[in-house]
């Protein structure tokens, strides 16, 4: 169990700062809400009160003998922000001390993220932006807000991330490590591609053959690569769950779509992460027409082999690019399984190796993985636990690689 204290500014985004703190409670965290005064006015304190079980801070003129206005941002292990708003933003770069909140966040020695909302000329507006370099280079976490529908008609980047996107962001904080690289971007600069999910390969016009990867270790990539600063594009197949904000998503059925879309991205990518399970086969000669069942005669379909997309962007490769495959195996044994991982990376040739064991499809679509990360030389780390932090650790692995490349 941690402490996060909430923060919400007041923007329309408040609401799903409600859903947010259910996320965090649900899993078993104390959560002390702090509403801006303006918050207020989008969601009353009976609702943070009766959501957190909680008493809920309004003013750093109540309860005065607890000096709240020290001792909340003092006793947190996370701030999280949510929504920040253009107003908390500024006031929070300049230091300001002119409400509760902003007492909070000077006072808090933990990690502080920030999940901004506004409309898209307030976010892009070069003071947003200036006040989000300077939080940054400050240390505090700043997320990028997702594109989409906004209050109005009207769309382009400020939404607030999906609820369930912040919640795994912070909760992946309160792992030091990753608020080390993430407060540090260590990965400033470095252009990531990275694939993800299942492809579908079209037996007729309605059917497929698909598997079952749910995209959850490339997205969870995706996420911690934007966390440390990169930028991302996301090569998806069948997904289950949305692209972080801030990455750029590129959309593909087919294996075949997949190799033509990694070969555009490897271009300008510095770093190629294959997280995705393609296909190995397709049908050789897909159906125009719906299959029809012809009396009670079988059906046999004719697959050809895919092209290996892995390989093809290893053979392409420039001298400056990281190239992360993973290896999905079922194995009788830790041995075995290693010996199938290097045998497996020696044939891809590429720079790292993801292997973990599939059997029994414990891996798809969960939310913890455990994988042994394999270079050339062997075994460079063993990870188990959360994706997100699994993630990370891949992206320690590539961050070490890059260097020993140079
Ligand atoms: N991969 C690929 N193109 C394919 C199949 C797989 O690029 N047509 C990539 C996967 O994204 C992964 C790596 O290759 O990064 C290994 O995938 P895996 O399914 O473990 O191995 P395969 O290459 O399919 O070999 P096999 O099924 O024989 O183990």
């Amino acid at each position: 169990m941690s402490r996060i204290l909430l923060g919400v500014a007041g923007g329309i985004a408040a609401y799903k700062a409600c859903l947010l703190l259910r996320r965090f409670t649900e899993v078993g965290h104390e959560v002390t809400v702090v509403p801006t005064p303006n918050a207020l006015n989008f969601v009353g304190e009976t609702t943070w009160a009766a959501l957190s079980g909680r008493p809920v801070h309004t003013q750093v003129w109540a309860d005065a003998h607890a000096v709240p206005h020290v001792t909340l941002g003092r006793a947190a292990d996370l701030v999280v922000v949510a929504p920040a708003t253009a107003d908390l933003v500024a006031r929070a770069a300049s230091g300001r001390a002119d409400d509760l909140l902003t007492n909070v966040l000077l006072t808090a020695t933990c990690p502080v993220l920030m999940a901004p909302a506004m409309h898209t000329e307030m976010w892009l507006h070069p003071a947003t932006q200036a006040n989000v370099a300077t939080l940054r280079a400050r240390g505090v976490i700043v997320l990028d807000p997702d594109s989409g529908r906004l209050t109005g008609a009207d769309t382009g980047p400020g939404r607030l991330p999906e609820p369930s996107e912040i919640e795994q962001v912070a909760l992946s904080l309160l792992d030091s490590s990753v608020t080390g690289v993430a407060r540090s971007r260590d990965l400033e600069g470095v252009r990531l591609t990275v694939s993800a999910g299942g492809t579908r390969e079209a037996l007729d016009p309605v059917r497929y053959l698909g598997n079952a990867s749910s995209g959850r270790m490339g997205l969870a990539l995706a996420r911690a690569a934007l966390l440390r600063g990169a930028e991302v594009r996301v090569v998806a197949g069948a997904i289950t769950a949305a692209v972080p904000g801030g990455a750029e998503l590129v959309e593909v059925v087919s294996t075949a779509d997949l190799a033509e879309a990694m070969t555009v991205a490897a271009a300008d990518s510095d770093l190629l992460i294959m997280a995705a399970a393609p296909a190995d086969f397709t049908p050789a000669s897909p159906s125009q027409g719906k299959l029809k069942k012809q009396g009670d005669a079988p059906l046999t379909v004719r697959f050809t082999q895919t092209t290996d997309v892995l390989a093809g962007l290893v053979r392409r490769r420039r001298p400056d690019q990281v190239i992360v495959g993973f290896a999905a195996e079922t194995a009788g044994s830790a041995s075995e399984l290693m010996e199938l991982g290097r045998a497996k990376l020696a044939r891809k040739g590429c720079d790292l190796l993801v292997l973990n064991d599939v059997s029994g499809g414990a891996v798809f679509g969960a939310a913890d993985n455990r994988v042994v990360i394999l270079d050339p030389r062997g075994v460079v780390d063993t990870v188990a636990g959360d994706k997100n932090i699994v993630a990370h650790r891949i992206l320690d692995a590539v961050a070490t690689s890059r260097k020993s490349n140079r």
